[in-house]
């Protein structure tokens, strides 16, 4: 059942931080604190690329993903979404990772790009909640993702699931490529097993998130930004407003406003920052201004750092625990997505069952 909570989608939001924590023990050993994987069917010290794919949300984990791992693994990455890479046909050098990233393990699309890599010998790791599923059979490793069932279509826990898989994928092999230091390793670590209880603190935020809803609930369109690793956390956003709300939304990463998307600014256009103090703050902000000089209405998820400088440019301000970047990606994701849901409940739609959706798109 549902627990008391409105939908399923509510309930499994509140389970983001057990599902975190159960993800996190399933590969973290809890004396040593090393993070223990499968064993993997190629030698990670000397992997020198990857080529990840999936569908809709599990695409932008993936996003998420290849930033984490470029970043801290320097580990390049190509990345399409499933029904773009099986038609694309890219060069790929032999015996690199595959990394197929799905909720239910049976979209389509995933797994006819999960083959063409197979064809180009790639080695397949893959992140999935179902691993009885058709993917996690044809994969070389399964990665599980310990988030439960998954019941409303939109998808919440699975996905910042697969984020905490990722983000320890990312911390073994930047420690077996050498490219992190046992001390930065350790604080991002600690970052991670840090999280549940910071989530646990968004999740009481929810009058605050009804108070933001209530101002983009009439809106035509929502534009969402983001820069770096907080972009595909923007488009998170978007997806799930338009999937569950039926309102239009847009993401961008903030620096391409300028080449286009500006235009469509005004009073009417509610503008949503996913913005964290740090790496690429002062130039969001100077994209927020420019927004703002247009009329734009200014609505920003920032922490206590983020919250002063934003002051004089957002209209509302909903201030999240402070963490360290390398989890601020999965922390953020959790208020954009009690946003949607917000929303979804002042328009009135069947939340837990959007038009024109299935939960696994078995489908081409
Ligand atoms: C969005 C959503 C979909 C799925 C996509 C992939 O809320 O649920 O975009 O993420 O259909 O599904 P899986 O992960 O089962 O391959």
């Amino acid at each position: 059942g549902k627990n008391g909570y409105r939908h399923y989608m509510e309930k499994e939001l509140h389970e983001h931080p057990i599902v975190i924590g159960q993800t996190l023990r399933r590969f973290v050993d809890p004396s040593s604190h090393k993070i223990i994987l499968p064993h993997m069917p190629f030698d990670l010290s000397t992997l020198k690329r990857g080529i990840i794919t999936a569908c809709g949300s599990a695409f932008y984990a993936g996003l998420i993903g290849r930033y984490w791992l470029e970043e801290y693994a320097r580990l390049p990455i190509d990345i399409d979404v499933a029904s773009e890479m099986r038609y694309r046909n890219p060069p790929v050098e032999s015996q690199g990772m595959g990394l197929v990233i799905s909720q239910s393990g049976e979209t389509a699309d995933t797994l006819a790009a999960l083959r063409n890599l197979k064809n180009e010998h790639q080695k397949i790791v893959s992140i999935l909640n179902n691993e009885f599923s058709t993917i996690a059979r044809e994969s070389d490793v399964v990665l599980g993702t310990d988030a439960g069932v998954e019941i409303a279509v939109a998808s919440t826990k699975a996905f910042t699931a697969q984020l905490t898989v990722l983000s320890c994928l990312t911390l073994v092999i930047a420690r077996e490529k050498n490219k992190i230091t046992p001390e930065n390793k350790k604080v991002c670590l600690t970052a991670l097993m840090d999280l549940p209880s910071r989530v646990a603190e968004v999740l009481q935020m929810k009058d605050k998130i009804q108070e933001i809803a209530h101002k983009i609930a009439n809106a035509q369109s929502v534009i969402y930004l983001g820069r770096g690793i907080m972009y595909p956390v923007a488009m998170e956003g978007a997806l799930k407003l338009k999937e569950i709300s039926y309102i239009h939304a847009d993401a961008y990463a903030a620096g391409e406003m300028k080449h286009g998307p500006i235009a469509l600014i005004d009073q009417t256009v509610p503008v949503i920052a996913v913005v964290p103090s740090g790496f690429l703050f002062e130039k969001t902000l100077s994209n927020l201004q420019e927004a703002k000089a247009r009329g734009g209405h200014i609505i920003a998820f920032t922490d206590a750092k983020g919250a002063e400088a934003l002051s004089t440019i957002a209209e509302q301000i909903i201030i999240l625990p402070t963490v360290h970047a390398f989890v601020a990606p999965i922390l953020y994701t959790v208020p954009v997505q009690m946003l949607a849901y917000e929303a979804a409940i002042l328009k009135g739609t069947d939340v837990d069952q959007p038009r024109n959706l299935a939960k696994s798109v078995t489908v081409e």
